[in-house]
């Protein structure tokens, strides 16, 4: 099996987004790191309620997959088409915006800790003006294969198999990602995952020290590494252990225009979702 290189590295960057919530974004952090279909990944964690209490008033999304996945804290979630929903640890909300949806994700904690991943999944022409649609998954549907050296993977969306352990995620939607993985490996362990050799494939760390690949190129903290081609990812957890999320996804080879919170394939597209957005009916039935 060929193993796949880390071929570049996009390091996170601090920002703010929604009313002042601080985070973390390497994917999306600008236009050239998307990694198709993945246009943006948000890293939130903080244990200071001003950094994520004013959380995201209700705001608009056209043409494209938010996934959000939750470690700690709790975040309220309601919308334009009647859906409500308070994500706690471990819970994943995946939500397809398509032709569009308002809604707001508020934290619904004063204190503590905060802390989780926002996915943006690009969805091809074909898709993008399908109604809203939205799921709800809560922690103990997530299945997880212990590992034989210690540690574990939760299976968010796709399969795994592992010795004689194997787990299939929950999400089988029309999403173009393939696996979602989210895999704790203690100090020393490594990991071999196959993934489709025609997907791109990307890992975060989020905690702790990773080498990937058969050169074992070392991955910075809470920075995404992105993968060359072959079958299969090979993460080595160094000293101190390794938190990573892995995703591969079916790569949509379309262009992208992206306004904010709308991603459409032509300018004219944003004209026309800006303009829905202004006259009421972007999330219309
Ligand atoms: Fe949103």
């Amino acid at each position: 099996m060929t193993t796949r290189r880390l071929e570049r590295i996009i390091t996170s960057v601090p920002t703010a987004d929604g009313a002042g919530v601080k985070l973390r974004r390497s994917l999306g952090s600008a236009a050239a790191l998307r990694f198709d279909p993945f246009l943006m990944l948000d890293e939130f964690y903080s244990d200071n309620p001003d950094d994520y209490l004013a959380g995201f008033p209700a705001h608009p999304h056209r043409g494209f997959e938010t996934v959000t996945y939750m470690l700690d804290g709790h975040m309220r979630h309601e919308d334009s088409i009647g859906n409500r929903g308070d994500l706690g640890p471990g819970d994943v909300q995946w939500m397809s915006a398509a032709r569009g949806i308002i809604h707001s994700e508020m934290p619904q904690q004063t204190e503590g800790r905060m802390r989780g991943f926002q996915l943006w999944v690009n969805l091809p022409a074909r898709d993008k003006m399908k109604p809203a649609s939205y799921r709800d998954i809560p922690a103990r549907e997530i299945p997880t294969v212990a590992l034989d050296q210690g540690g574990e993977v939760r299976v968010i969306c796709g399969s795994l198999r592992q010795a004689d352990r194997s787990a299939s995620g929950p999400v089988h939607a029309r999403s173009a990602v393939s696996l979602y993985l989210d895999v704790r490996l203690p100090a020393g362990a490594s990991l071999e995952i196959p993934v489709d050799p025609q997907h791109n494939v990307f890992v975060y760390l989020y905690e702790g020290e990773a080498a990937v690949g058969d050169e074992q190129r070392a991955l910075p903290t809470r920075a995404a590494g992105l993968l060359g081609h072959g079958e299969s990812v090979r993460v080595r957890a160094t000293d101190q252990g390794a938190r990573f999320l892995l995703l591969a996804g079916a790569p949509i080879g379309e262009p992208v225009v992206q306004y904010g919170p709308f991603v459409m394939n032509t300018r004219a597209e944003i004209d026309q979702a800006i303009a829905d957005y202004q006259a009421g009916r972007l999330a219309a039935a």
